[in-house]
């Protein structure tokens, strides 16, 4: 975590708060479940292969304080939602008294690598059992332990409006959260539950280390961005954080563009 961002933490802002990140063992879920947990929230970081990158950041976040606990689980195999939640009730229950949650950050997802007119089925069914389906079936479980003031944060995609080269697929399965989270939205709202999506821009992360590898295309994108800068991870978890915490209550069924400005500079 670099110092600004530790300037930036809100002590115990999540005080007594429990969080679920799916995806929490690297990138941008690692970023929020950093930041859950320096402030207070005890969280519990999902990964699907990178079982040491998940317990290093539990172990990151209970050496400053916090508390946090690592979880497999890969959310595109039948079944492992619920075994996912069965491990948060039997270790909720252990460290906090009761499987209550308060926080789900829908962030695991997988990027597409084939135009829409060539993919394969086996690919697209996946990319959509991981993006969209994943998100709606962990959503349900979750509410099921959530409580007045309860916090679903998912994360979009540009991609959902901005088709590229290969990333059809993705973007579909991206839009997809839309409609769910203005659904939960309105299911949820009589409950005190929000539904809320942030779609980031191109952000530094293992999912687009080959793209930001190529000098030329970052300075593209550089100049056709407001804030003249490719996003970090922690750029996006202090908007998931935001709407995570009491302070983003009124805000919900929202559809929320985190990318410094991306496209906004006029072209010359
Ligand atoms: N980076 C960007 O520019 C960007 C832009 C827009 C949207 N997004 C979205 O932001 C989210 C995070 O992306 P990222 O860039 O941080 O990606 P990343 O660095 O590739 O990390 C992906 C995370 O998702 C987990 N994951 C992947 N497949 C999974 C599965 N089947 N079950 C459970 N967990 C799974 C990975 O777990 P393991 O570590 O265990 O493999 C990892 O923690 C994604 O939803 C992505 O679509 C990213």
């Amino acid at each position: 975590m670099n110092s600004s961002v530790t300037d930036r933490i809100i002590p115990g802002r999540f005080a007594g708060k429990r969080a679920m990140v799916t995806g929490g063992s690297r990138g941008i879920g690692a970023a929020v479940a950093r930041r859950l947990g320096a402030e207070g929230a005890l969280v519990a970081i999902a990964y699907r292969s990178r079982g040491h990158e998940a317990e290093e950041i539990a172990s990151e976040i209970a050496t400053a304080g916090g508390r946090a606990f690592a979880v497999q689980a890969d959310i595109g195999q039948p079944g492992a939602i619920d075994a996912l939640f069965a491990a948060w009730d039997e270790t909720a229950t252990r460290i906090a008294g009761d499987d209550r949650l308060d926080i789900l950050v829908n962030n695991a997802g997988i990027a597409s690598a084939a135009p829409l007119s060539e993919i394969y089925e086996h690919a697209f069914d996946r990319i959509f059992a991981i993006n969209t389906k994943g998100p709606a079936f962990v959503s349900q479980q979750a509410v099921r332990r959530m409580t007045q003031g309860g916090r679903i944060v998912t994360i979009g995609s540009g991609a959902a409006k901005q088709p590229g080269a290969l990333n059809g697929a993705y973007g579909m399965s991206k839009a997809a959260l839309l409609a769910m989270t203005r659904s939960l939205a309105v299911e949820l709202g009589q409950h005190g539950i929000t539904a809320n999506v942030v779609a980031p821009g191109y952000t530094r992360t293992d999912m687009t280390a080959h793209m930001l590898a190529e000098p030329r295309f970052v300075e593209r994108l550089e100049q056709i961005t407001a804030l003249r800068r490719i996003g970090e991870p922690e750029d996006i978890a202090a908007v998931v954080c935001f709407l995570a915490s009491d302070d983003g209550g009124w805000l919900t069924g929202q559809w929320i563009e985190a990318t410094g400005g991306y496209k906004l500079v006029p072209p010359v």
